[in-house]
């Protein structure tokens, strides 16, 4: 069999262990061929595409980033985008295609699974942890690390001055790097997109560590918003490409609790050294067993599915139901999280 390995959205550790395992098991298993898209949806779309062989591999394990390269082009929003892809992988003569990606890039193979008759299977990465259809995202734990780590030298820095080091973490929709990361480095306040907070309350938080002699740190996710609305978006909030950035949270409250609390504060904004690096321990465990079990999938013709984390397990869910609902940080967890919050 001849599959397409196409790795699209965001990049994110853990993307080339996919790629390893689903290529080692799948020539010296199985005996099928491989071929590389590059960029996402871009590579069928454009048949841009690049040499997936044993040697192609090697030593990409501990490795960041993608050696396919990654885009957001969706082509379900290019005019003619599903007959191109069509003509392309039938150019190529691929079977099946293996797409790793986070919510759109699955959305798209999900539809050209469901609507077109494509023979696809999906891999979900995001550094978000926010796909409900798995345990766990790779990627997540790696970002989760870098917070800690990140948020551990804040401290000493925080304590020596005795400011408010507020550190921002990614999170659009979904605040578990930032309630992770939090809990793990002992962050005395943490803001998530789930809930909105309160600037008061958090005055107050900051004010009372103070009272303990101890100097606050404030983990809140890029997403999160105050209850009042007053906060606004700097104009750039939209990029050159039309994606929303709601970056800017961070140095917006270090400025009200200055104002409020009389304090001096500092923002660390992590951005995409989040999303940098080599993988953790735990995420190439995990990429590598969704690649060999993404690979066992098409060798049995089982498409339309997504693999999945369950507990220790790695099971196939419905591709749709891969991008059906975001999954939030639970408000049980993040009330839990509330005994270390001043
Ligand atoms: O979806 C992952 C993510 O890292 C978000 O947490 C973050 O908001 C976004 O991607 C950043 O995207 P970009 O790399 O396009 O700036």
């Amino acid at each position: 069999m001849r599959v397409g390995v196409l790795t699209g959205g965001g990049d994110c550790p853990g993307l080339n262990a996919v790629i390893r395992g689903v290529v080692r098991k799948g020539v010296q298993e199985y005996g099928h061929d491989f071929v590389g898209f590059r960029d996402g949806w871009r590579g069928p779309l454009e048949n841009d595409t690049v040499r997936l062989d044993i040697p192609a591999v090697r030593g990409i394990l501990p490795r960041g980033g993608t050696i396919l390269g990654s885009s957001r082009t969706n082509p379900l929003k290019v005019s003619d985008g599903i007959r191109r892809i069509k003509d392309n992988l039938a150019k190529q003569e691929i079977q099946a295609l293996i797409a790793i990606g986070g919510e759109d890039t699955l959305g798209v193979a999900a539809r050209l699974s469901d609507e077109y008759g494509m023979p696809c299977v999906g891999v979900p990465k995001t550094i978000d942890n926010d796909l409900s259809a798995t345990d766990y995202t790779f990627g997540f734990d790696t970002a989760v690390n870098i917070a800690t780590e990140a948020i551990d030298r804040l401290h000493t820095t925080a304590e020596s001055h005795m400011r408010v080091l507020v550190v921002e973490v990614m999170g659009r929709h979904a605040g578990w790097i930032a309630l992770h990361s939090g809990l793990a480095g002992g962050a005395n306040v943490i803001l998530i997109p789930e809930q909105r907070f309160d600037v008061d309350q958090v005055c107050e938080w900051v004010t009372s560590r103070f009272r303990s002699a101890y100097a606050p740190i404030v983990v809140v996710a890029e997403g999160a918003m105050p209850k009042d609305g007053e906060m606004v978006l700097k104009d750039d909030s939209r990029d050159s490409f039309g994606h929303v950035r709601l970056s800017g949270v961070g140095e917006w409250l270090a400025k009200q609790i200055e104002k409020r609390t009389g304090k001096e504060a500092r923002t660390t904004v992590l951005g995409h050294v989040q999303r940098g690096g080599t993988p953790s321990a735990f995420d190439r465990w995990l990429a590598t067993r969704f690649g060999l079990h993404a690979v066992d999938c098409v060798h049995e013709g089982d498409f339309g599915r997504m693999v999945a984390l369950r507990g220790t397990d790695i099971v196939r869910v419905p591709l749709t139901e891969a991008t059906a609902r975001l999954k939030t940080v639970d408000p049980r967890l993040y009330q839990e999280a509330g005994v270390f919050f001043g």
